[in-house]
């Protein structure tokens, strides 16, 4: 059955029955140590009390403009946090920025295990407004890369962008990430299509000191 199949038939597709229960029932990943330092931040997972942190970032049609995600208003965020609190999914690694200096949380960083074997990660970022332009999205960022590739020992980690994002386009080329496609048209977000970017990076690229 193909996914085309499932929205007409519903039930499982080949992959999900062949690869995706396999791989759950013998692969699923050990979440890694849940505080990493960096030189200016603490990453951990999200926790109760952090909502307040990202009300004024998921309120604004501005700044989600990009991404996804619909905005989300205070009752949605609470949601958001009580289901990653009480939901943990060993394939989605989310962890919270906060600065060593005060613990003011500046964003968060994903990563999405997938990949036949599970061999392939998805990375993607926020920023909260007032928080940007300082470098903590590289800096996360280049640790869940290091955990990607050192952790969960993950052969490519690949981020997939609104090609209008400019600032995450950046970021993807500082972290050393190659951008291997720009589809035109293929995105569809908040109502439009857009084009989109494939941005990716290797583990030997990384570790011959690529993005470090
Ligand atoms: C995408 C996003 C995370 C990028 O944030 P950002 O602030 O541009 O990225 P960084 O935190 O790495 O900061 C980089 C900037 O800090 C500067 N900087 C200052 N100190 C730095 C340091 N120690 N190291 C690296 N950069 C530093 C860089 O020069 C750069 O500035 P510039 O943009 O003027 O060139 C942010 O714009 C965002 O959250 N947007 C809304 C949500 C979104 O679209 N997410 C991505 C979906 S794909």
């Amino acid at each position: 059955m193909t996914d085309h199949d499932r929205l007409r038939f519903g039930g499982p597709t080949v992959r999900e029955t062949w690869v995706e229960a396999p791989r759950r029932e013998f692969l699923t990943p050990v979440a890694p140590d849940v505080r990493i330092r960096t030189e200016r931040l603490v990453l951990r997972p999200l926790q109760y009390g952090d909502e307040a942190a990202f009300f004024e970032a998921w309120a604004s049609e501005e700044w989600s403009s990009l991404l996804l995600s619909l905005p989300m208003n205070p009752a949605e965020v609470t949601a958001w946090v009580r289901r990653n609190v009480e939901e943990p999914d060993p394939f989605f690694l989310r962890l919270v920025a906060e600065t060593v200096a005060d613990g003011t949380v500046v964003g968060d960083v994903i990563l999405i295990l997938g990949g036949t074997g599970l061999t392939e990660g998805e990375i993607g970022w926020t920023i909260v407004p007032g928080q940007g332009g300082h470098g903590y999205a590289t800096e996360a960022a280049r640790a869940v890369l290091e955990i990607a590739f050192e952790h969960y020992g993950l052969r490519r980690v690949v981020a997939n962008l609104d090609a209008r994002n400019d600032r995450s386009a950046a970021l993807c080329e500082r972290l050393g990430m190659r951008r291997e496609s720009h589809r035109i048209g293929d995105f569809w977000s908040k109502g439009r299509w857009t084009d989109s970017l494939d941005y990716a990076l290797l583990a030997d690229e990384w570790r011959a000191g690529r993005g470090r």
